[in-house]
């Protein structure tokens, strides 16, 4: 999906026009992937766009830096509002942000030495992650022949662009054997997550997902997901998860902020549940998107107007 053209980037504390947000081909970030970024939904509400979480993406971008030693020059707070700032400026109703802290030009070598922190921050209008109808009627995924980076290797809990060229794996192989993702497990062999999501399955009224010792991001929606099963009095229980169990699965469903949630209804060809989105993954669907589109009251929270 091409990235529909804004007017304005945000860099360091000035907007830029979009054209002129470049780097240059010797920057650290080229070569040795030192990129460490957000994805961040603004919503359109009847009270007008709003931030979803927009704090605890701030802070885990920030938490990405510390693990990378790579401070910015600016604050949570700092952050926080240039990120409100930049939809303003950009007229955009409801819009997907992009944070990203890299290392720019400076000196040669994996040590970053004196390279620059460069932050910028974009956003885009963007749709629906895993197609149009997904969040209705589900995706077919596979189990990937890759696994996640095994712990103390590459940091799963920080969002770092070096992540995602497993991620490109992941979700490059399960295309081009038709599938929509693919659902990569640790190298125990136990269920991780999606190239971009995190999961939960269903079994006998109650929840279960990876917990954060099985080399996922710590995401933000299934933060969001466990608070909502909660408010419904699910039961959800936090464990490493054999792959198998996700064939005699009631329900199976991804969760991120590109694709929000969204129901899984085959795993390698086998057959979730009904083959159709559950009923606990519908009710939870009406819960996020009650509150994200501004139709349920923000009992957490959760949106930050711009
Ligand atoms: C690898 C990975 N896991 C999980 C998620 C879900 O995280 P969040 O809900 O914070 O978007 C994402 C998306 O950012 C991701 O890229």
């Amino acid at each position: 999906m091409a990235v529909p053209k804004t007017e304005k980037i945000w860099h360091n504390g000035k907007f830029i026009p979009w054209d002129e947000a470049k780097i240059h081909i010797m920057s650290h970030v080229v070569s040795y992937g030192s990129s460490l970024f957000e994805g961040i939904r603004c919503y359109k509400t009847p009270a007008g766009p709003a931030v979803f979480r927009l704090k605890e993406h701030a802070q885990r971008l920030l938490n990405s830096c510390k693990i990378y030693r790579m401070e910015p020059a600016f604050s949570l707070e700092q952050l926080m509002d240039a990120m409100r700032e930049l939809v303003r400026v950009n007229g955009l109703e409801a819009c997907y942000l992009r944070p990203i802290v890299l290392r720019g030009l400076g000196d040669m070598g994996v040590h970053p030495g004196k390279c620059p922190i460069e932050v910028y921050i974009a956003c885009w209008e963007w749709g629906k992650y895993l197609g149009k109808d997904a969040l209705e009627n589900g995706v077919d995924v596979c189990v990937s022949s890759w696994n996640r980076f095994a712990p103390n290797t590459l940091p799963a809990m920080a969002k770092a662009a070096a992540n995602y060229m497993n991620s490109q794996l992941v979700r490059m192989e399960a295309v081009v054997n038709g599938y929509h993702e693919g659902i990569a497990l640790d190298v125990f062999g136990l269920v991780s997550e999606g190239s971009g999501e995190n999961l939960f399955l269903v079994k006998d009224g109650t929840l279960y997902t990876p917990p954060l010792g099985s080399s996922i991001l710590p995401g933000i929606t299934r933060d969001s997901v466990l608070c909502l099963a909660k408010d419904l009095d699910l039961p959800v229980v936090e464990q490493q998860i054999a792959r198998e169990a996700l064939y005699i699965a009631d329900e199976v469903f991804f969760c991120g902020t590109a694709a929000e949630i969204t129901p899984i209804r085959s795993i390698d060809r086998v057959t979730i549940g009904a083959g159709r989105r559950g009923p606990i993954t519908e009710r939870l669907q009406v819960e996020f998107f009650g509150i994200t589109e501004g139709e349920i009251p923000d009992r957490h929270g959760w949106l930050t107007p711009v």
